[in-house]
C-alpha cells in the first residue's frame, strides 16, 4: 500500500476546512492512500467532509489507555469515534516535548491496534545522531522498542524522519533516505516476517522533491507537515505518488 500522509500538527481551525474540500476536489481517485491528520479538535468535522471520498483522516498522537483520569488527553477509542482511521505514534515532536520514551510509543502503538486502527510509528535521528555515524542503530533502536510484537503490513506504517529534515527545508540525499529505508526494510522482515510494510519518508518533502523521493526503493510514501496544509502543495504529492502505483 503506498500512502500520501498529512500531519497538520498545531495548525489548523474550522475556517481552514476549505483547504480539505479543495484537497479532495483536487485529489480525483487517486491510486494510492491519502490522510490528513488533523488537530484533535478537527477530526470530527474533516471526517464528516471525507465521507465517500478518498480521503482518511487521522489522529496525530492518542494516549496509551482507553479512557481515566488524563487530563487532556485523547485515547484511541476516542479518535477512532470521531471518525479517524490512522493515529500517528512517536512523531519526534512528540518524543521531544512530551519526553515520549520508545516505551510509551509501544503502548501507545498497542492501543491504536486495539481499536482497530493503523498506526503510523516515527523514528529518526537527530542531527548529532547521524553525524556521529549512529543514525542506523538509532532507527533500530527505536524500531525494536516502539513496536509491539504482532504487527502486520495491514496494522502499521513505519515513517523515517530525520528530525533535523523536519520543518528545516533541509533533506537526507536520496541515497541516505535510501540507505535507512532498505535498513528498516530488512529489520521489519527479519523480526515481523509476512508482507512488506508501508514505510514512509518524512521531512521537507514538498511537490518539487516528492517524485525523486517516491522513485527510491522501499519509500511507499511521505509523512509531509508543511506541504500538507495547502491543498495547491499536497494535491502534486499525492499525484506524484500515484504515479508510481
Ligand atoms: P515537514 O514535517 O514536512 O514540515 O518537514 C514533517 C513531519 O514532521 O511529519
Amino acid at each position: 500500500m503506498k500512502l500520501a500522509a498529512g500531519n497538520w500538527k498545531m495548525n489548523g481551525l474550522g475556517s481552514n476546512l476549505g483547504e480539505v474540500q479543495r484537497l479532495i476536489a483536487a485529489i480525483g481517485d487517486p491510486k494510492c492512500q491519502v490522510l490528513i491528520c488533523p488537530p484533535a479538535t478537527l477530526i470530527d468535522r474533516m471526517s464528516i467532509l471525507a465521507l465517500d471520498t478518498p480521503l482518511h483522516v487521522g489522529g496525530q498522537d492518542c494516549h496509551a489507555k482507553t479512557s481515566g483520569a488524563h487530563t487532556g488527553d485523547v485515547s484511541a477509542a476516542m479518535l477512532a469515534n470521531a471518525g479517524a482511521s490512522y493515529v500517528i505514534v512517536g512523531h519526534s515532536e512528540r518524543r521531544a516535548d512530551h519526553g515520549e520514551t520508545d516505551a510509551i510509543v509501544l503502548a501507545k502503538t498497542q492501543a491504536v491496534l486495539a481499536e482497530g486502527l493503523i498506526a503510523i510509528v516515527c523514528v529518526g535521528e537527530t542531527e548529532a545522531q547521524r553525524d556521529a555515524g549512529d543514525t542506523l542503530a538509532v532507527v533500530g533502536a527505536q524500531l525494536a522498542g516502539s513496536l509491539p510484537n504482532g504487527c502486520t503490513a495491514d496494522t502499521v506504517v513505519v515513517a523515517y524522519e530525520p528530525v533535523w529534515a523536519i520543518g528545516t527545508g533541509r533533506t537526507p540525499t536520496l541515497e541516505q533516505i535510501a540507505e535507512v529505508h532498505a535498513f528498516m526494510r530488512a529489520e521489519l522482515a527479519a523480526r515481523f516476517g509476512g508482507a512488506p510494510m508501508t514505510l514512509l519518508y518524512g521531512g521537507s518533502v514538498k511537490p518539487s522533491n516528492a517524485e525523486e523521493i517516491f522513485a527510491l526503493p522501499n519509500v511507499d510514501g511521505a509523512l509531509v507537515g508543511g506541504a500538507a496544509l495547502k491543498a495547491a502543495d499536497f494535491a502534486p504529492i499525492v499525484a506524484a505518488l500515484s504515479a508510481t502505483v
